[in-house]
């Protein structure tokens, strides 16, 4: 392979950060199912017409407080905005310098369709990876659809593994 040594072969383990549990909604502690109801608020506020499909996020952070965010589409397409990434650049404005203690995503379709709990895509992946590698502490992440079900990961690392960061560059 390009790059290797002789036949040498590149191989890790990944599988052991790689735990997502899940959860009834009822078992989780109090913190986690208020910050999950945040989130479900902040449905309301997505801006979803193209693809109906609504996403809502809420931000723990360590001071306590609780930053909303919610998917932000536009007729040009890419112009948008995930409900994560709204989330997570408010409260880099908002609250700044505050760690994030944990995030809860909260799914649904305009049309009432039963969903599971979604992942967040690479693009918000990369940019919780940075706000973990800023504050040096793993975000959790809750992820709920329209079920009690809820999965719950310890840190970004879960979903995302090798992720882009500057050591690649300096
Ligand atoms: N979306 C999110 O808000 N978060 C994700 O992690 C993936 C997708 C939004 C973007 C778009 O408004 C809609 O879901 C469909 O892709």
């Amino acid at each position: 392979m390009l790059g290797m040594e002789g036949n040498q072969e590149f191989s890790t383990n990944i599988q052991r950060n790689c735990v997502v549990r899940g959860h009834h909604f009822d078992a989780l502690d109090e913190r986690v199912r208020h910050l999950l109801l945040s989130a479900h608020k902040a449905l309301a506020t997505a801006y979803a017409p193209y693809s109906k499909f609504f996403v809502g996020a809420a931000l723990l952070l360590e001071n306590g407080k609780v930053i909303l965010g919610s998917n932000q589409e536009n007729a040009a397409y890419p112009s948008g905005l995930c409900a994560e990434r709204t989330a997570l650049f408010a409260a880099g404005v908002q609250e700044n310098g505050v760690s994030v203690l944990a995030m809860a995503i909260v799914v649904a379709r305009s049309d009432g369709a039963e969903l599971a709990p979604a992942f967040p895509c690479g693009s918000c992946l990369q940019v919780l990876m940075e706000v973990e590698r800023r504050q040096k502490t793993p975000v959790k992440v809750y992820l709920k659809g329209t079920g009690q079900q809820v999965y719950e990961a310890d840190g970004v690392s879960v979903f995302l593994p090798f992720g882009f960061d500057p050591s690649a560059f300096s």
